[in-house]
Formats: C-alpha cells, sequence, structure tokens
C-alpha cells in the first residue's frame, strides 16, 4: 500500500493526522489478531466525508497503531498519552441542578461494550462473532425484574416483529457505509439481534458497532433514572460476560471515539429558537462539550426543531462527569431556549 491521496477537502481526523512519514512508520505492521493499518483507515479512505475514519480491529491496534490512535484520542478526547481514565457509576453524585425536566422529550444513555480477549467486531471471525452472540443472549435471557425481556436475533426475524422494531425506532440501521468499509458489517445478518425488557426501556444491540451497545431509556426528562437502570444493567451483563478494558484507556471501542466510559448520554429536546440562532446554540454546546444531532440518529438532519443533545467527551472523564456535561449544557440550552421565546411573543 502507498500513501493515499485525500482530497482537497478532506476535514477528518484521519487526514490531518496521517502524514506521510507517520504512514510509513505504520504501514507494515499488524496487531495479534493480524488487523492492518489499511484495515484501521478504510473507512476513512471510502467515506471522505468521514469526521474521524479510523477504527480499532482489536484493543492490540489501540497499542500497534497508537501513534495514530492517539493523536486522534488527544484531538477528539482531550485526552494525553500520559493521561489514565477513571470509572465512577455512583449516581448520588448526579447533580440535578436547575434542568427543567418537562422540556425534555425522552432521555436515553447508552454504553459500547465488547467482549474480553475476542477481537472486535471489524476482526472477529463469523464463528466468534456467533459466540458472542451465543454468549450474551443467555445472559440477557437470564435478567430478572424490571430488565426482563426478550432478545430478537435478526437473522430469520419475522417480518411482523422487524416492522414493530422498526416502527417502533429500536432496530439499528443496516448498511451503514462508515460501519461497511470498517468491516463491521461482515456476514449481516448472522450474529446480530436485539433485545429489550417488557416496558421497552431498556435495550440492547447485538454485534454492531460494538459487540454490545446497551440502552437504558424513557420518555420524559427523569436522567437518573435512565442513568440507574443502565448501570444495574451494565453490572449484571458484566457478571456472566467480562467486557474488554484496558488500565490506560477504560472500555475498548471499535472507534475512538467511545473508548473509556463508552457512554453517551442524550436527550431529544425541542429548540425550535436555538435552531433558528446557529451561533448562540453552538457557543453553549461548545462550553459543556455537547454534540447536536438530528433525531433519527447519527448523520441525520433535524426535524420540526427537535434535536438530540448529547456529551461528546467519554474519555479521561467518568460516567458521572459525563452525564453531569450533558444535564448542565441542557439546562443551559433550555434557559436559552426559554429567553429567546419571550423576544420572540
Ligand atoms: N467513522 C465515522 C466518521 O468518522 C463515525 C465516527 C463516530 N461515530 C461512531 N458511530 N463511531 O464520521
Amino acid at each position: 500500500m502507498t500513501y493515499p491521496t485525500f482530497p482537497k477537502d478532506c476535514t477528518s481526523m484521519l487526514c490531518k493526522h496521517l502524514s506521510p512519514e507517520l504512514f510509513e512508520t505504520l504501514k507494515d505492521k499488524e496487531t495479534a489478531n493480524g488487523f492492518t493499518l489499511e484495515q484501521v483507515i478504510n473507512s476513512g479512505l471510502k467515506n471522505s466525508d468521514s469526521e474521524i475514519g479510523v477504527y480499532a480491529g482489536d484493543e492490540d491496534s489501540y497499542e500497534v497503531f497508537a501513534p495514530l490512535f492517539d493523536k486522534v484520542i488527544e484531538a477528539y478526547h482531550g485526552f494525553s498519552q500520559s493521561d489514565k481514565h477513571h470509572s465512577n457509576l455512583n449516581a448520588d453524585e448526579l447533580k440535578i441542578n436547575g434542568l427543567d425536566e418537562g422540556y425534555i422529550l425522552s432521555t436515553r444513555i447508552r454504553v459500547g461494550r465488547n467482549v474480553k480477549d475476542m477481537p472486535l467486531g471489524s476482526a472477529v471471525s463469523k464463528e466468534q462473532r456467533n459466540e458472542i452472540e451465543e454468549r450474551v443472549s443467555s445472559a440477557l435471557n437470564a435478567l430478572e425484574g424490571e430488565l426482563e425481556g426478550e432478545y430478537y436475533a435478526l437473522l430469520g426475524m419475522s417480518k411482523n416483529v422487524q416492522e414493530r422494531l422498526i416502527k417502533e425506532h429500536f432496530l439499528f440501521k443496516d448498511g451503514d457505509r462508515f460501519l461497511e468499509y470498517a468491516g463491521l458489517n461482515r456476514d449481516w445478518p448472522h450474529g446480530r439481534g436485539i433485545y429489550h425488557n417488557h416496558d421497552k426501556t431498556f435495550l440492547v444491540w447485538l454485534n454492531e458497532e460494538d459487540q454490545l451497545r446497551i440502552i437504558s431509556m424513557q420518555k420524559g426528562g427523569d436522567v437518573l433514572e435512565v442513568f440507574s437502570r443502565l448501570v444495574l444493567a451494565m453490572q449484571k451483563i458484566e457478571e456472566k460476560v467480562p467486557f474488554a478494558y484496558s488500565d490506560r484507556l477504560g472500555y475498548i471501542s471499535s472507534c475512538p471515539t467511545n473508548l473509556g466510559t463508552a457512554m453517551r448520554a442524550s436527550v431529544h429536546i425541542k429548540l425550535p429558537n436555538l435552531g433558528e440562532n446557529m451561533e448562540q446554540f453552538k457557543t453553549i454546546t461548545e462550553k459543556y462539550f455537547l454534540q447536536i444531532r438530528g433525531v433519527n440518529g447519527e448523520h441525520t438532519k433535524s426535524e420540526e426543531g427537535i434535536f438530540d443533545i448529547s456529551n461528546l467527551r467519554r474519555l479521561g472523564i467518568t460516567e458521572v462527569e459525563a452525564v453531569q456535561d450533558m444535564i448542565d449544557g441542557v439546562a443551559s440550552l433550555i434557559e436559552a431556549e426559554k429567553a429567546l421565546a419571550e423576544v420572540v411573543k
């Protein structure tokens, strides 16, 4: 492989940070599972509109290709090579402060997890993926109380179930081009599936971008309840299926944006006036390290002034701090929205 040519208007972290010199040092390296630089950068090369553009194939990728990953990690999370990740799941430390919950349509917090001693999704074999599905779905099927529910494998899923899950916005997208070129859609739909509890407030995606995406969500703005349910679920699953965790980088994920807590805490919220004042909107989201997305997930646009607002940083801060970023930032957005609505009146 020779040094790739990036389009002139490319702004991804890959094209920013992969210099010809760095490329030369890394181009013949390989992880213990045989994951190569070519595989690390393929998604970003094929999708030149990527924001990041790199994926890991295993925990070892973050070591072997550290000169590239560390640059991306530092730029995205503000986490330097000498930093160490710490966890804190104590919900009692969350401060709701002045958050006006009535303004919030729904709240969702997810974490990404991958199975210890397995390659990540972009390097896993079909047999390993099936084994992961088997191990995780049995752990899920043993959950009790509020978390009790059912696992639906994508393979052989009936039209009825599929339509219901799509309608409820539970089913993940297939054919995502970023995942496709990262090798994360191989053998689709084998090994993929969705678990949800009876109340539909707790969901697990299997073998999508990460081997597990553990999701807690509900209508309204009770962030504490959503967080507490997620923590319980994470702990219950990990009792049966240990997760890949590194002392320095925390929970290991396919995409470097998800390392550490691997946590994205988000709300859907109607902010029509701020939506018309994007500059003010972005000043607030930048101050609180928040990301703005459309309501139909990543890479989608906002509809009817409804936005998905979430924490941006996931590594080098604790779970409690990640959720606190979201709470404080959203409280500030609501105040600004109220003030703008007064002016419009
Ligand atoms: N690889 C995609 C990009 O660079 C997604 C990056 C972050 N999102 C994610 N789902 N991992 O734009």
